[in-house]
């Protein structure tokens, strides 16, 4: 029996494809870290995770992130998975609007009422403008339009800058030609980790008239520019009222109680002006309603939520068993809202 209602199409054509990208030397890695860490026998959690990747769209880093090998069947049942994730992007994300999302200038100019900060393209005449700019800023990002597995994102200062000239012709050269004024968040995001500015990622669904929150994760750096896995961060889950579900963790086996920098308690986060974002998250799903079906990247700065981005491949964010003794996902949300 299928695992989601989805059309056989998209399902067919998506196994299809995992089927010749199966990595078995990632499974049996994968496979292994979760036997050791569960006390389970390998081979074992190996069959299962690919049981499960094959008949019950569990990516297996899905299988290891949300501790599958100690969970029931019906437990199971109520995760989220990359897989099912996926089917949903193709299926609710109109294809000839997702460059909307995908290209991080083209976002920011369809969504520039909802980024509340200064931000400017870099071509090949504008030198004065670019030094102008981070003069102006002191600091600033600055983005590769196409997302790098969340590495394309950097952070400049105007006082490092020797030649402007040179730092003009680098940013053209590297790509990074979206600079923008850096967010300055909320108080109580800036307790937990003050030298990142620490986003929230809402998953949504628009229905066509009412704006579904399926899911909210908080996101928390280590100091870098981004709060992304990639630079060391990691996430808790919240609930509909902005609480942290418990300590947090990341997609690498890492667990903190406490924020490594910081020492705050991640359980004991709050996210604050919780009903300002859900009323923000309702505006910006309207902007573009071809695309149903969006991970938001925003920020609640001391004067409410802004947005960062978009993302219409929504990655899949859960809660981990094994850190927060909860052992239910997201799923009915999903399917209740979206009617899958
Ligand atoms: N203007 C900004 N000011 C401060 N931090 C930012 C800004 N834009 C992005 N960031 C940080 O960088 C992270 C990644 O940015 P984002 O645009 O979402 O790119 P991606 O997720 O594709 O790497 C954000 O989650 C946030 O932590
Ligand atoms: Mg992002």
């Amino acid at each position: 029996m299928p695992a989601t209602r989805l059309g056989i199409g998209p399902r067919l054509r998506y196994l299809g494809e995992r089927a010749r990208r199966i990595d078995v030397g990632s499974v049996i890695t994968r496979g292994r870290e979760s036997a050791q860490r569960h006390g389970k026998w390998t081979p074992a959690v190996v069959v299962d995770m690919l049981w499960q990747a094959g008949f019950h769209n569990v990516g297996f880093q899905d299988y290891a992130d949300y501790d599958f090998a100690i969970l029931t069947r019906a437990e199971r049942a109520t995760y989220m998975t990359h897989p099912v994730s996926n089917q949903l992007s193709q299926r609710f994300d109109h294809p000839d609007y997702r460059h909307l999302f995908h290209h991080k200038v083209e976002f920011n100019r369809t969504f520039s009422d909802h980024l509340q900060r200064a931000w400017m393209v870099v071509d090949e005449t504008n030198a004065e403008e670019v030094r102008d700019f981070v003069t102006a800023q002191g600091t600033v990002v600055a983005k590769e339009p196409i997302g790098q597995a969340g590495t394309g994102v950097h952070r400049y200062h105007a006082a490092d800058v020797e030649d402007w000239g040179d730092f003009h012709r680098g940013l053209l050269t590297r790509g990074e030609i979206l600079l923008e004024e850096v967010i300055v968040q909320h108080p109580d995001l800036a307790a937990v980790c003050p030298g990142t500015v620490n986003t929230t990622r809402v998953t949504a669904f628009f229905d066509g008239e009412k704006t579904h929150i399926l899911a909210i994760a908080q996101k928390f750096g280590r100091g870098a520019v981004s709060d992304q896995m990639s630079f060391g961060g990691f996430y808790t889950m919240l609930d509909d009222g902005g609480r942290a579900d418990g300590p947090g963790y990341d997609s690498h086996e890492n667990v903190h109680v406490t924020h490594p920098d910081t020492g705050f308690a991640i359980a004991d986060f709050t996210l604050p002006m919780i009903d300002e974002v859900t009323a923000f998250v309702d505006r910006v799903a309207r902007v573009v309603p071809q695309v149903q079906y969006v991970g938001w990247d925003i920020v609640v700065t001391p004067e409410g939520p802004v947005l960062v981005e978009g993302n219409w491949a929504a990655g899949v964010y859960e809660n981990k068993p094994s850190v927060t003794g909860i052992r239910t996902g997201h799923k009915p949300r999903y399917r209740a809202a979206i009617g899958f």
